[in-house]
């Protein structure tokens, strides 16, 4: 019965995780937690939070209440999950976001960008998390932006996650294979580890052929 032991130290190990054997309880088949995870990297929240009221803060940012039309950009679905460091689904998180629209503007008076606002889109939501830790919304890609001389954000949504038990977290979600990734002033100062956990994943798209985006936030315990 030592063999499996063994073979879990090694595993750990080669994963650099041997410390974490310690919290894992293992005997007599009971179910193993998962080995700690970091929590999401935090990221500044930006001067662009949103100041002005606004009624509509549904999950789809494509729509704007009482209006016809559609935001313009690439449409896009972002299925989130919070979880915490152990990997067990955190239930009820308030996930507030916002974001610049397609034409990497956003809605808020001290945006010094020319690009044109979008009347229909929403560039604000709050969603909370269900039972399983997951989340969705559906918005359109963001355009990148200039933020100082020589230097454009590349497209990303900003985050602010809030659970009671838990330290908020103000981060910063990035989309994949974006060139603007690999020099962006703020990403370049992540490491390579902070990076990926900050980059969305391309999932399978859903029934309406929309691209899905998968975001995994980890929350750390107060
Ligand atoms: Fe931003």
């Amino acid at each position: 019965m030592s063999e499996p032991v063994i073979d879990r130290r090694r595993f750990l190990g080669a994963l650099g995780l041997a410390g974490a054997s310690a919290a894992c309880a293992g005997a007599g088949g009971t179910p193993e937690p998962d080995p700690e995870r970091a929590p999401t990297p935090p990221e500044i929240e930006g001067p662009f939070y949103p100041v002005q009221a606004q009624k509509d803060r549904d999950f789809d940012l494509t729509r704007v209440e009482g209006l016809d039309g559609v935001a313009r950009g690439e449409q896009v679905w972002v299925g989130g999950r919070v979880i915490d460091q152990h990997g067990a689904p955190v239930e009820d998180a308030v996930v507030d976001l916002w974001q610049a629209n397609a034409a990497g503007r956003y809605r808020h008076p001290e945006d010094p960008s020319r690009a044109p606002l979008d009347e229909h889109f929403q560039g604000w939501a709050i969603v909370r998390s269900g039972a399983d830790g997951a989340f969705r919304f559906k918005t359109v890609v963001p355009g990148a932006y200039p933020a100082a001389a020589g230097w454009d954000r590349p497209p990303h949504i900003h985050f602010k996650v809030s659970k009671r038990g838990f330290v908020e977290l103000v981060t910063q979600m990035y989309f994949p294979d974006q060139p603007l990734n690999d020099i962006d002033r703020l990403l370049l100062r992540k490491t390579p580890a902070e990076r990926t956990a900050m980059i969305a994943r391309r999932a399978e798209p859903g029934a309406d052929g929309l691209p899905l985006l998968d975001y995994v936030i980890v929350l750390e315990r107060v």
